[in-house]
């Protein structure tokens, strides 16, 4: 039998975890979602096959990304210690007011990616730490907690660029009106930056107007890398999925593979690029009664921007939150702006600057 980790009595106490105890799914589970290992991205032809794939599923894995695992084991503790405190003890972490650079806490059903993608009024079934944000001084809950995140910060930065690297050198293999040019690399690479946040989905009661644990949605990021964990609780046959990537109406979950990132392409790529790069749709499906009490669920997700004055072009992206603003009016198809700007026009019912 499958020791778990998970507390059937308590769930909102969150024992360590040990990676190694964990129910992986295997790499065949991912079906045609491309492993892409990053060892292996050198050659033209490597690279050609790379963006080819890529393009087409919109979304793949990486491996050989050199994170350690022992890294992420304890950045995914330092945070089930943090959110076993109690709601007392956690809201000394939660930013005094709503800006969209801050990090700390915000607790269980306290965030709406529904309302922010104008899609519905629904809450997040998850609690969620930021851990990481550009330019500003964070308070850790305590001194391990900081180390951890800032190292996990600062090499999930590095991968996160070596990745866009190649993503950029591939572009050139394949008929694209992208260039990469010595700006590209300055604001998209040398400035760039990541937002860093876990995201843990408790195994309690969903609410019944949330349709999803998270609505579907397009990332606003460059690029995102998301680290998912299996689901802890008793084990299954036929565990719970929560990650989802939507295509033309049809939910394709996507599994934990141990040793993998996943990676989504944002709003910003497919902006940068005209849309040869397009943004992918994805979302958390609510677990069934049945799926319920193994249904525990953590992430670690990585947003990467470029530089804040980066000028983009706008695409339309259909049901993304820059079309959103394209239809209200405060942006326009095929306008150059900063990425500041379209960062306020996206957001600005929401956050305050
Ligand atoms: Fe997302």
């Amino acid at each position: 039998m499958r020791t778990t980790n998970y507390d059937l009595e308590n769930p909102f106490n969150f024992p360590p975890i040990q990676l190694d105890r964990l129910h992986w799914f295997s790499k065949e589970s991912l079906g045609d979602i491309p492993v892409v290992d990053m060892q292996k991205l050198n050659s033209k032809e490597e690279l050609t096959a790379f963006i080819n794939e890529v393009l087409e599923k919109k979304i793949f894995c990486i491996e050989n990304h050199g994170i350690e695992e022992y890294l992420i084991e304890e950045l995914l503790n330092v945070h089930r210690a943090f959110f076993s405190l109690s709601e007392e003890e956690k809201a000394k972490f939660v930013p005094p007011d709503m800006k969209i650079d801050v990090a700390g806490y915000k607790g269980f059903k306290k965030g709406s990616v529904a309302k922010v993608s104008g899609t519905g009024e629904s809450f997040d079934q998850l609690m969620q730490y930021v851990f990481s944000v550009h330019n500003t001084d964070v308070t850790y809950p305590n001194e391990t907690f900081g180390r951890v995140c800032k190292l996990y910060t600062e090499k999930v930065t590095a991968l996160i660029r070596l990745l866009l690297e190649k993503l950029f050198d591939a572009l050139q293999l394949i008929p694209s009106d992208f260039t990469y040019t010595k700006e590209v690399q300055e604001f998209f690479l040398e400035k760039g930056f990541t937002r860093n946040m876990t995201l843990l989905y408790p195994a309690v009661e969903q609410d019944e107007d949330a349709r999803e644990r998270m609505t579907s949605h397009y990332d606003t990021s460059l690029i995102t890398i998301l680290y998912q964990i299996p689901t802890l609780g008793k084990f299954s046959e036929d565990p719970y999925i929560g990650f989802e990537l939507e295509e033309e109406g049809e939910r394709i979950p996507i599994p934990p593979v141990r040793g993998t990132f996943l990676v989504n392409f944002g709003e910003l790529i497919h902006h940068l690029t005209n849309g040869v790069v397009e943004a992918n749709y994805h979302g958390v499906r609510i677990p069934t009664e049945e799926e319920l009490p193994e249904s525990e669920r953590m992430t670690i997700v990585s947003f990467y921007f470029p530089d804040p004055q980066t000028k983009l072009k706008l695409s339309k992206i259909k049901g993304s939150i820059s079309y959103n603003a394209i239809q209200n009016g405060d942006l326009k198809e095929g306008q150059e702006v900063t990425l500041e700007v379209l960062r306020k026009a996206m957001f600005k019912k929401y956050f305050t600057y």
